[in-house]
This record gives structure tokens, sequence and C-alpha cells, in this order.
């Protein structure tokens, strides 16, 4: 089941880069809703993607989720004469501390033998403090690192399935549901059309960044998310997907 069956596999990553189009698509075999060794080999295979493209000195922007977890977990070290910086994209975004970004970063970091800096921000944040943590020289200076990170490594969730993980507020509830939201990926909320309904305040990475990163992978399988996953790619930021057979075939009907 997990072997790679050459051609099929290249010819799903080929039909989805048209699709989507997009630089470069990734698929491994089965479907990670269904198994969790699935998982294990998308964040294989993200790492085995990320050394491909790391350069000496790289700062790189990572997410929460259980699939950057499973990342986190596939991390080894990087050569020596690496200088990678890890930080985490945004805030906690409600997530339980396991599937939280700064978690997930730290371990990165210390596999890759590279090193870290975290963002130490309760979240999420009413308007008045974001406006004045965003000024503390210690926030700041991370977000300056965010802001100008290479690389972007993310994953991709059902819109509801996360918002009721993260234990959104009503009012917030109210307008993913009503903005008929199917995608998420970094506390942003996006619609069918890639239209992004709703986004959660917190410090850290904002789609302006997101835009100017050189390279933005996403990892996410099962077939679940596949509608999540044409979501987020219609608006176009990201430039790799990392995904599973499920998902892909499910994208691909
Ligand atoms: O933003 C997307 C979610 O973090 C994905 O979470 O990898 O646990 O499905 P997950």
């Amino acid at each position: 089941l997990f072997m790679r069956q050459v051609s099929g596999l290249d010819m799903l990553e080929h039909q989805l880069k048209e699709q989507l189009q997009i630089e470069h698509v990734i698929v491994v075999s089965g479907d990670s809703d269904e198994a969790e060794e699935v998982k294990t080999e998308l964040g294989k295979a993200a790492v085995t993607y990320l050394k491909q493209v790391l350069k000496q000195q790289s700062t790189i922007a990572v997410t929460g989720g259980s699939t950057m977890a499973a990342v986190a977990d596939a991390m080894t070290p990087l050569n020596q004469n690496m200088e990678c910086l890890f930080v985490p994209a945004r805030g906690g975004l409600g997530e339980q501390v396991e599937n939280q970004a700064n978690t997930i970063c730290v371990e990165m970091a210390k596999k890759a033998k590279g090193s870290y800096r975290l963002l130490y921000v309760p979240d999420p944040l009413s308007e008045e403090s974001y406006h004045s943590i965003i000024e503390e020289p210690s926030v700041r200076e991370v977000l300056h690192y965010i802001r100008h990170a290479d690389i972007v490594i993310h994953g991709i969730g059902d819109a509801l399935t996360m918002a009721e993980r993260r234990k959104t507020p009503a009012d917030e509830m109210k307008k993913i549901k009503n903005g008929n939201a199917v995608g998420e990926a970094f506390g942003y909320y996006f619609d069918k059309n890639g239209n992004m309904v709703h986004k959660v305040r917190t410090v850290g990475l904002q789609m302006e960044d997101v835009k100017q990163a050189e390279r933005v992978i996403a990892v996410a399988g099962g077939k679940s998310k596949a509608d999540a996953i044409q979501s987020y790619f219609n608006q176009g930021y990201s430039n790799v997907l990392i995904t599973d057979e499920a998902a892909a075939m499910e994208l691909l009907r």
C-alpha cells in the first residue's frame, strides 16, 4: 500500500500541477484520513523537499497543526554549514499546545540543528492589545524575521473542522459559516473561490508577507481536505503542494 507506484503518482503530480497552476507537486501514496502512517510519509516528503530548496542562511516560517507536527517529527540535521533560522508563522490560533506553531518550530529547529526564535504573545488578541503588542521591541524583532522569511511551510485545514478545533467564539463562527468558508491556512479562512472570509487576529505572518516569500509550501493530505486545498490554491499564494493520493484523486475528480 505504501510503495510508490511510480507511474500513477507521477501522473497525479503532473495533472495537479496543471490544475492548480503551481510550480511543484509531490503526491505520496495512501490517504492520511485513514492511516496515520500516511501523514508520517507527508512529513518525510516535506523534509526531503525542504532540504533540496534550503539555502545557506534561510529563514523558515512554520505553522501549526498535526501535519506540520509530522514534518517536525521527520526532520533530520541539516548540513553543518547551514545557518537556518526557524520562526513560528503566526500565533497559537487557539490550538492546543502540541498543535501550536511555537511548539512545532522548536521541535523542527532542534532536529535540524538550526536556531529558532519564538513569539511569546497571548492569542487571539483584542484590536487594542494587538496594536500595542506589535510595537514591543522583542516582538518586533521576531516579526521582522517572520516577515522576511524565505520559505513558508504550512498546513491547510477544512474550515469548519479547524474553527471547531480552535474553539472559535460564536460571532466568528457565524462569520465563517455565513461566508461559506471551506478552507483554512495560517488562521485565514477562504470560501470555495479563494476569497478570504475571516482572519484570526494574531501577530505574525500576514497574507502580504506570504506573497513576498520566495517559496510557500503547503503540506496537506486526506480525501476530506480536497475542497479545502482547492479553495486555498484558488487565491494562489503558495507555489508547492505536498499531498497524498486520496486528496489528489478527489481534487482531480
Ligand atoms: O491550518 C491548517 C491546519 O493547521 C491543519 O491542521 O494538519 O492538523 O490538519 P492539521
